[in-house]
Formats: structure tokens, C-alpha cells, sequence
């Protein structure tokens, strides 16, 4: 296959990637990372090895350093910050370990928003759309409560909501069940990757968990800012 059309099919595509926080040391080294349309892959490594670094730059939130970022299909470098906000408001929704719902929203309006950000639709589109996503993570009955009103899965439960209502094409996931219990961690994981699957788009999740690393399609390891498959790390028996 030649470059175009490898690039062309990707979701997410580094290439020799690295990236420095100013005034630090290179936390990121030539990472090397494709994620074709649909795939689910798991991140798991240390704590500071630059999981939520690598994250960051595939949302668009930091330029990298060195190498090429492409979000579907488009180089990252070529944008300014405005092209780049537009481009991860249409294709990425994020999921992060503390939820970030804003609180003074209910669970159904935290849901419009990335419609409102990312589409034209009018507003009862925007809240038919919304209500449908919620219903589809079992919340339906919970529309109207304000973050605080609900448990911790039920709000991770809204953020993968949000974070899927616009159909992306890509999921970005940091520790997304870090701090629920493990029960409902189990649970949270298992309607994240149902909804995923059922929308059709990529899923990048970091997890300290081996158990829900090795549901995902692939593994990769994250040490000290070198990404390297698992496979390929097991040492011969
Ligand atoms: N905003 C920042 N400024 C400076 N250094 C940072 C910043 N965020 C993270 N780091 C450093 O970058 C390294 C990687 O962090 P991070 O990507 O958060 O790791 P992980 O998610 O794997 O725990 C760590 O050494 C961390 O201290
Ligand atoms: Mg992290």
C-alpha cells in the first residue's frame, strides 16, 4: 500500500512523534501509532510514562514536537488552533476519569453541547438526539439531574454519552473507570466498548487494568514515553 492510502483509511496516525512540556525533558520518543476506523486499542503503562500526553497530542490539545500527527486523515501541523478545535469537535469525543460534566448543566444539556459545538442542527434536534444517547446508556429517566444528583457511573455513564452523541469517528479514553468501584467499572468498560461497537468508531482507552486492556482488539505499552506493542515485548519461553 502506498503512503496515501495507508494514511487515507487511519483514524489516528503518528508517526516519530515526540513532544516536550516547556521547559522539561522529552516525555514522548518516536512514537509510532495507527489506529484504522473502527479498531479498539488498549494503552497501559506506568504512571508518568505519558499516557495522557500521548492523548493529548491525538486530541490536538498540544502540537507535537517532532514527527506527524493526522487525525483523520489531516496533519495536524498544518492547522492553527482554531482548525484544530474544529477538526476535534467533529471527530473526537473524550472521556476522562473524573467525568468533567459541567456541573450546572443537566445531564441531558451536558449531552447537547458537543451538537451545539459540533453540528447545526436546531435545538430540538439537538435535544431528540441528545435524550436518544442518554436512553442508549440507560439514563433516560435521569435527563433532568445535575451531575451531583448521580452517582459516579451514572455520570461516567453521561460523559461517554457526550462524548459519542455527535459520532465521531474516534474515542479518546484516560483511565475512564479510575475512580469508580470495580463493579461498576466493569460496567461503565462493558457499555463503553457496547456503544462504541455499536456507532462504529475507533476507541484509544488507557487503563491500568490488564483484564480490560485485553478485551480491546490490541495492547500497547506505554514505557517512559516509548510506545511498544505487548507481543512484541514478551520475551521467548
Ligand atoms: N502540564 C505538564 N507540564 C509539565 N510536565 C508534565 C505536564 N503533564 C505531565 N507532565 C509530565 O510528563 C510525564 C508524563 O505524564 P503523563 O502523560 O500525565 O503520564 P501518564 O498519563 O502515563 O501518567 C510525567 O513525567 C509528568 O510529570
Ligand atoms: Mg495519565
Amino acid at each position: 500500500m502506498d503512503e496515501q492510502g495507508s494514511v487515507a483509511g487511519m483514524v489516528l496516525s503518528m508517526t516519530d512523534v515526540g513532544f516536550a512540556y516547556p521547559g522539561e525533558g522529552e516525555v514522548l520518543h518516536g512514537v509510532d501509532l495507527e489506529l484504522g476506523a473502527g479498531e479498539c486499542v488498549a494503552i497501559v503503562g506506568e504512571s508518568g510514562s505519558g499516557k495522557s500526553t500521548l492523548l493529548h497530542l491525538a486530541a490536538g490539545l498540544e502540537p507535537a514536537d517532532a514527527g506527524t500527527v493526522r487525525l483523520a486523515g489531516q496533519a495536524l501541523a498544518g492547522l492553527d488552533e482554531a482548525a484544530r478545535t474544529r477538526l476535534r469537535r467533529a471527530q473526537v469525543g473524550i472521556v476522562f476519569q473524573s467525568f468533567h460534566l459541567i456541573p450546572t448543566l443537566t445531564a441531558l444539556e451536558n449531552v447537547m453541547l458537543p451538537l451545539e459545538l459540533a453540528t447545526d442542527l436546531d435545538a430540538a434536534l439537538r435535544r431528540e438526539r441528545a435524550a436518544a444517547q442518554l436512553a442508549a446508556v440507560g439514563l433516560g429517566d435521569k435527563a433532568g439531574r445535575e451531575p451531583e444528583q448521580l452517582s459516579g457511573g451514572e455520570q461516567q455513564r453521561v460523559a461517554i454519552a457526550r462524548a459519542l452523541v455527535h459520532r465521531p469517528t474516534l474515542i479518546l479514553a484516560d483511565e475512564p473507570t479510575g475512580n469508580l468501584d470495580s463493579r461498576t467499572g466493569e460496567e461503565v468498560f462493558a457499555l463503553l466498548l457496547e456503544q462504541v461497537r455499536a456507532t462504529g468508531c475507533a476507541l484509544l482507552l488507557v487503563t491500568h487494568s490488564d483484564d480490560l486492556a485485553g478485551r480491546l482488539d490490541r495492547v500497547l505499552r506505554m514505557q517512559d514515553g516509548h510506545l511498544q506493542d505487548r507481543a512484541a515485548e514478551t520475551p521467548a519461553t
